[in-house]
């Protein structure tokens, strides 16, 4: 069976998104309760972060125990009861796997600590480390106890790397997928399931960061071969997806091409890097459109044509809240979150709404380096310290790029801290929480607009099946593509500014119906003005 693409997928960070026992941390129990709006939006699936138990140095990103439930959140009883209330709802489960590296914390880790060479061999441990960086920042390798040895950790120090290339290291974690599979999971989300393969020796680079040597490594398509084989493959009926670091199209297409039997699809990030000056984070600058669109028409293009499939998303747990980004938030917020969604959910994969996202939340406006939690965050603070800038600057830098702007708690009404805990929360909620609430949204313009994608793609083959081509490529405003299947054809324009701008229609459609507008337009015609963040899908049936 292939993949069901009228499905889309909603994420939620379980730490934040609703607190049943008044201790701060979201839970299992505040995810049952929620269902029902779920169902009233109309997803079909529920990606969750990681909930298993974790010392919680990333946010559950550091596993300790790969099949068990962290009592922060509940049980495992209250995770069969999440399972079963969802099906009931026609909701499925995507879990979170993190097979690229376990918290140090983990008997893994620990036994090889104690000297286990049986365990040694499950990660990387040398006598010299290799000059790598860590993605969040210093050297990827950390002292092995003290026994004068080195282990790679390409994320936090307390995230060692898994040793792929032992077989007994690949069983348990196939192991772990099984387990999960077996209590009737539909999904799963492999965290940066592209650095697995790393060289057979690990050796300094010529970049000196040591991307070269573990990222989209031949090697890694054969682990995801086996792992499918191993795990889910058995399953026609799942929905899996890659989170890809620094991927390229290449390798996309051959993780999600169906005859691969690798993975359903393929989450990439290099949309989210157009506000990046010079290719780094930690910076400030305005939106680049023409990057943004080259990309977008480029991997829309290639995945179509050789049938890869990407996963389509503007917001999850680790970016800033994508109307902060690309829209004037302050004047067109309603504007610019419909016409954001629409860029994704009208276009070629699958879609994911971030928790939030379907009300149109928006960054906390933090006041003070205080508020922030992110181990990523307070150590680029420090970095940004130590590089000469000032602490309004690195503050500044911090407020708008930081993980924890969509981190913070949903915003489910206008009680003390957004409706979300009685306690006190891990994480403050946002400033906008009065104003902007699930209570306040729920009838609103975009809730409804989500709505209607979400019905739409259900209802016509050509916008869950079609294929991908870009149109008005040259336009400075407008990123528009068509989509075709069976005869029939579909236009989407989609303003990106708060001006408007006069087009003249593609021949084609200056008749064609309006199947969505997020202005109420009813009419083609053979020149139109786009209002500021418009969206206009333009349908031949
Ligand atoms: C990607 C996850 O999305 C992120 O939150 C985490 O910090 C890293 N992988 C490391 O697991």
């Amino acid at each position: 069976m292939t993949l069901d693409k009228t499905k889309v997928v909603y994420q939620i960070y379980p730490k934040s998104y609703k607190d049943t026992t008044g201790n701060g941390v979201g839970d299992l129990q505040g995810i049952i309760e929620k269902l029902p709006y779920l169902k009233e939006l109309g997803i079909d699936m529920v990606w969750l972060n990681p909930f298993y138990p974790s010392p919680q140095r990333d946010n559950g990103y550091d596993i300790s125990d790969y099949t068990a439930v962290n009592p922060l959140f509940g049980d495992m009883a209250d995770f069969e009861e999440m399972v079963r209330v969802g099906k009931e709802h026609g909701i499925d489960f995507m879990l979170d796997m993190v097979l690229n590296h376990c918290s140090i914390e983990h008997e893994w880790f620990q036994k090889a600590l104690a000297g286990d060479p049986y365990y040694q061999d499950f990660f990387f441990i040398q006598d010299r480390p290799t000059d790598w960086l860590s993605k969040f920042g210093g050297s990827a390798w950390a002292p092995f106890g003290d026994t004068g040895k080195y282990y790679l950790h390409l994320y936090d120090v307390t995230q060692a790397d898994l040793n792929w290339r032992n077989p007994h290291v690949r069983g348990e974690l196939f192991k772990v997928v099984n387990f999960w599979r077996d209590k009737g999971v539909k999904g799963f989300r492999f965290d940066v399931i592209n650095v697995i393969g790393k060289d057979a020796v690990l050796e300094d680079c010529p970049e000196h960061d040591g991307k070269p040597a573990y990222t989209d490594k031949p090697i890694t398509h054969d682990y995801l071969h086996m792992l499918n084989e191993a795990t889910f493959g058995q399953d026609g009926s799942f929905v899996t997806v890659g989170e890809m670091s620094a991927t390229t199209i290449e390798n996309c297409i051959l993780y999600t091409a169906p005859d691969r039997h690798e993975l359903s699809m393929a989450f990439n990030f290099h949309h989210l890097k157009v506000d990046y000056e010079a290719g780094q984070k930690w910076t400030l600058k305005a939106f680049d459109f023409e990057e943004l669109k080259h990309l977008f028409h480029t991997w829309g293009r290639e995945m179509s044509e050789h049938d890869g499939w990407s996963a389509l998303f503007w917001n999850n747990h680790d970016q800033p809240r994508a109307l902060n980004r690309f829209v004037d938030v302050e004047h067109f917020r309603n504007e610019g979150a419909t016409m954001l969604a629409a860029s994704i959910h009208l276009s070629r994969g699958t879609p994911y709404i971030y928790m939030g996202e379907e009300i149109g939340m928006i960054d906390p406006e933090y006041d003070s380096m205080d508020d922030y939690v992110d181990v990523e965050s307070t150590n680029a603070y420090q970095s940004l310290l130590a590089a000469g800038q000032s602490p309004e600057e690195a503050f500044r830098i911090i407020q708008a790029k930081s993980r924890d702007n969509s981190r913070t708690p949903m915003q489910w009404d206008d009680s003390p801290n957004a409706g979300f805990t009685t306690g006190q929360p891990w994480l403050k909620a946002g400033k906008s929480y009065p104003q902007i609430n699930v209570t306040k949204e729920q009838d609103g313009p975009i809730f409804t607009f989500y709505q209607k994608l979400i019905a739409l793609r259900k209802e016509l083959p050509l916008i869950a099946e079609g294929s991908y081509s870009p149109a008005y490529e040259d336009s400075p405003q407008i990123y528009a593509f068509e989509r075709h299947l069976a005869g029939q054809k579909l236009l989407v324009l989609n303003n990106f500014y708060p001006d408007p701008i006069t087009v003249d229609i593609l021949p084609d459609y200056q008749n064609a119906q309006v199947l969505l507008s997020n202005y109420g337009e009813s009419q083609a015609g053979q020149v139109m003005t786009l209002k500021p963040y418009e969206t206009l899908a333009l349908f031949l049936p």
